[in-house]
């Protein structure tokens, strides 16, 4: 893969970071688009950046981006045509952004690029943190330019776990709900952080042992699901079937720990937990 790619994914991660930061905590003009989901200026004005951005570097590309299907008319000229070439970039311009709004310091910029429908190169980076995750298939993930790895805990029990919930919570609680409680039962501590990129990021860096969720989208987790392969770890669907950003759900570990992760949903899925 020309070096071009990752360098533009790093550049493009970097000065999203940068305008995060810079407004953070400051007016952002914050609309709805949908009962319990926020966009802001800054996710629009991200995305917006990145799309020139790419289409000024590589105007063959696609873009798929959070905000260019998801808001009304005055932005169509974003819609991304999902067919119209084998490079295709994903973006969540700022995942996290319930966080981002409220003034919580836990957000990210999540890139992915896809080749002939497969995830190529992530690149994920937390401004606050100023953390930069990357990785190329086959090439391993970093952490500010460091190698790093999944952890190496084989007992639920001794795991911290992490999962997120879906704007659509509210329509049907209870399964999400027992879902979380059977991990708090079984394992050392559960966290939703509200950013599943970084969730993601937190079990390739070992941080977190495993990660579970629902109803995700493909800009949530492209990136970091690569970069939990390339750190060592598991990812697939939630009942075990090979992983698609597009499929929708993940459970994303260090390995150890995955068939006990998705026994334990399989347990809640069928009312047993
Ligand atoms: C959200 C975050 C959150 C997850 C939601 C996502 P957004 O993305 O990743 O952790 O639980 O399902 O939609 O809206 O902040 O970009």
């Amino acid at each position: 893969m020309t070096p071009l790619l990752l360098a533009t994914a790093i550049e493009a991660a970097l000065s999203a970071g940068r305008v995060q930061k810079q407004y953070f905590r400051s007016a952002i003009g914050i609309q709805k688009k949908g009962p319990i989901d926020l966009v802001t200026e800054i996710d629009l004005r991200v995305e917006r950046e990145f799309r020139a951005l790419i289409a000024e570097r590589f105007p063959d590309h696609a873009v798929l981006g959070e905000e260019g299907i998801e808001i009304g008319s005055q932005f169509d000229e974003l819609t991304p045509d999902l067919n119209s070439g084998d490079y295709r970039w994903i973006i969540a311009p700022i995942d996290g952004t319930t966080n981002y709004a409220h003034g919580v310091a836990i957000f990210c910029v999540s890139i992915a690029l896809e080749i002939d429908g497969r995830t190529e190169l992530g690149v994920i980076y937390d401004p606050m943190a100023d953390e930069l995750y990357t990785a190329e298939r086959g090439g391993g993930a970093r952490l500010n330019g460091e190698r790093i790895h999944v952890s190496s805990c084989a007992s639920i029990g001794d795991a911290l776990m992490c999962t997120g919930f879906p704007y659509s919570v509210r329509e049907k609680p209870g399964p999400l709900i027992a879902g979380f409680a059977e991990f708090m039962r079984i394992s050392q501590a559960v966290r939703r952080l509200g950013s599943a990129a970084l969730d993601l990021c937190y079990v390739a860096a070992g941080r977190f042992d495993g990660f579970y969720e629902e109803s995700l989208n493909a800009w949530d987790v492209a990136a970091g699901a690569l970069i939990v392969e390339e750190a060592g770890g598991r990812v697939t669907g939630t009942a075990g079937q090979p992983f698609t950003p597009h499929a929708g759900h993940i459970v994303a570990s260090n390995g150890h720990l995955h068939t006990v992760v998705l026994s334990t949903l399989d347990t809640v899925r069928r009312g047993l937990a």
